[in-house]
């Protein structure tokens, strides 16, 4: 592994949808979007994301660059007013009395820099009616699973179709049963969250149906705005929540108890 970062820029019309994908198989220490092109920083060589429409170009390095070490900038993440997240050597700012949420970085995706991570958390915050059990499919680190821990939960699985994730997301919840899969693998849950691009939430939603029991909320992240209307075209109702994080959305329905 290198000491200085690379930056690589995509371009073409796949440039969004190969970010996402690049959060889920990669490192990314950096992202800034620009108009024609996101430039991302990493420390690796970049792996090639599966889209036509992407051109990729690696820069040259910036030297100012040289003595990054990835760590400089972390700082605790306030999502709500009350609930936050922040890696284990940053410490619980002075005054903060809400629900913490301490998650390392660098395992798995979801240590709640990203967009989609934040509105699934603001809309699991919002919707949270103390449920029984709950089930996170599409884990990664296991974050939303461990916003369910923290709440008391006294039932959390999680899930990863990617053995990393598990790995990372059983260390962070001992007590929780995470398994390799999609949400086929899991028991039946009364409250279900997934935080998935828009072709897995496709992919995955009948499994989602047939876990949730309908006790509790159905809470579904990870949308961009033009991604939302053919999702909810899938569902039986209109959600009962819908927050944004731009780019991302985040939708909810309530359980029936
Ligand atoms: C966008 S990340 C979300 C991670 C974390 N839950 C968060 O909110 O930050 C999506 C995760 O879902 C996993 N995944 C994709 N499709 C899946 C499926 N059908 N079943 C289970 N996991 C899946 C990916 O491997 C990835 O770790």
């Amino acid at each position: 592994m290198s000491a200085l970062l690379r930056v690589f820029a995509l371009r073409g019309a796949d440039r969004e949808a190969a970010l996402d994908w690049l959060h889920v198989h990669c490192e990314l220490e950096g992202v800034l979007e620009q108009d024609e092109a996101i430039l991302v920083w990493l420390r690796d060589a970049l792996p090639r994301p599966p889209f036509a429409g992407l051109q990729v170009e690696e820069l040259p390095h910036d030297p100012t660059a040289a003595a990054v070490t990835g760590l400089e900038h972390d700082a605790a993440i306030l999502v709500a007013n009350d609930l936050l997240v922040r890696p284990p050597w940053v410490e619980r700012p002075a005054g903060f009395n809400g629900i913490e949420l301490v998650v390392p970085r660098g395992n798995a995706f979801g240590s709640g820099e990203h967009a989609s991570t934040q509105a699934a958390l603001c809309c699991l915050h919002a919707v949270w009616d103390a449920p029984a059990s709950c089930a996170d499919v599409g884990t990664g680190s296991g974050i939303l699973a461990l916003y369910a821990v923290q709440r008391g939960c006294p039932a959390v699985q999680a899930c990863d179709i990617e053995a990393e994730a598990v790995a990372a997301a059983q260390e962070l919840l001992p007590t929780a049963v995470v398994r390799r899969g999609g949400p086929e693998v899991l028991a039946p849950a009364d409250l279900v969250v997934a935080n998935l691009t828009a072709a897995e939430q496709h992919a995955a939603l009948p499994g989602l149906l047939a876990l949730w029991t309908r006790r509790s909320a159905l809470v579904l992240s990870g949308l961009r705005n033009h991604e939302v209307a053919p999702l909810l075209a899938r569902l039986p109702s209109p959600p009962d929540r819908t927050f944004e994080r731009a780019p991302f959305t985040a939708v909810a329905w309530l359980g029936q108890r």
